[in-house]
């Protein structure tokens, strides 16, 4: 009985490996050799060349969703039962699964960005009148990164604007006049050779609104005054996992 069921649930582990990728997973990129269909309900969604993320709703402009069909045997073990394992050899026939279809688009598709460090633990980008601050998942932006960062619904980009202090604000503007953001992983940079260099550290500070922090890009150690921050902290997909 003990060996069925850790045969199963090798089996299960060693299938749902091969099986479509879940919420914000990774479903596509150069050298990804994982499974590029989602789990019902969301989209592989092309972010950059490296990077294809499962992202909830269904797709609009029908990206290269290529489903391969997977004829790929699994071997890895993930799970340490020894014994029986090394035998499990499964064949996994193609996923038939249609996705790609429905062609209907919800407004505000994309990725979320969030923070993940304390004290903004999961605090997720949003836009508040033109000022870009993190807060409730509830009201989460959901966003397409292409150099410019921008936040689908209202059609609004993610800019930088300019301060003599090292923090500086960030805003949601009409028309993108920052593109150099990127992703490096999972983590939102601005790139080498933008203007701002290679920077991956945002400063946020409560507003007046309780769980709603303002973010800024962070280039030094200027903070401003009479205001609660958090120092140096970094803005991600959900997951890379
Ligand atoms: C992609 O994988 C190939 C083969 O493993 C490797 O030679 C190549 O350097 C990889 N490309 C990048 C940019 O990682
Ligand atoms: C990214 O932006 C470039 C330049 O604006 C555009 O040509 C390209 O189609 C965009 N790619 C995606 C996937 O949106
Ligand atoms: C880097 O950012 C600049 C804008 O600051 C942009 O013009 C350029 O295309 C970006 N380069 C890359 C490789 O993304
Ligand atoms: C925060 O990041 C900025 C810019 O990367 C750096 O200059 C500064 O020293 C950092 N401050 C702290 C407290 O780590």
């Amino acid at each position: 009985m003990q060996k069925v069921a850790a045969l199963l649930a090798a089996f299960l582990a060693a299938t749902s490996v091969q099986a479509q990728a879940g919420a914000y997973q990774q479903c596509g990129g150069i050298n990804y050799s994982g499974s590029t269909s989602c789990v019902s309900g969301y989209t592989c969604t092309y972010l950059n060349d490296w990077y294809s993320q499962c992202v909830p709703g269904s797709a609009t402009t029908t990206k290269t969703t290529t489903t391969t069909t997977t004829t790929r045997s699994v071997t890895t073990d993930t799970t340490p039962t020894t014994t029986i394992k090394t035998s499990t050899t499964t064949t996994k026939t193609s996923t038939t699964s249609s996705k790609t279809s429905t062609t209907t688009a919800p407004t505000g598709t994309g990725v979320q960005i969030r923070t993940v460090q304390d004290p903004v633990f999961h605090l997720y980008l949003q836009n508040d009148g033109g000022t870009a601050v993190i807060g409730p998942e509830a009201s989460s932006g959901h966003f397409t990164i292409n150099g410019s960062i921008k936040l689908n619904g209202p059609e609004l980009y993610l800019n930088i604007a300019s301060a003599t202090t090292s923090y500086r604000a960030l805003t949601f503007d009409s028309t993108p006049s920052f593109t150099g953001w990127a992703l490096e992983g999972d983590t939102i940079i601005t790139n080498q050779s933008s203007s701002y260099g290679r920077q991956l550290n945002f400063l946020a500070c409560q507003t007046s609104v309780s769980g709603e922090w303002q973010l800024y890009l962070q280039l030094g150690n200027d903070q401003p005054t009479g205001r609660t921050c958090a120092n140096n902290i970094s803005i991600h997909l959900p997951c890379l996992c």
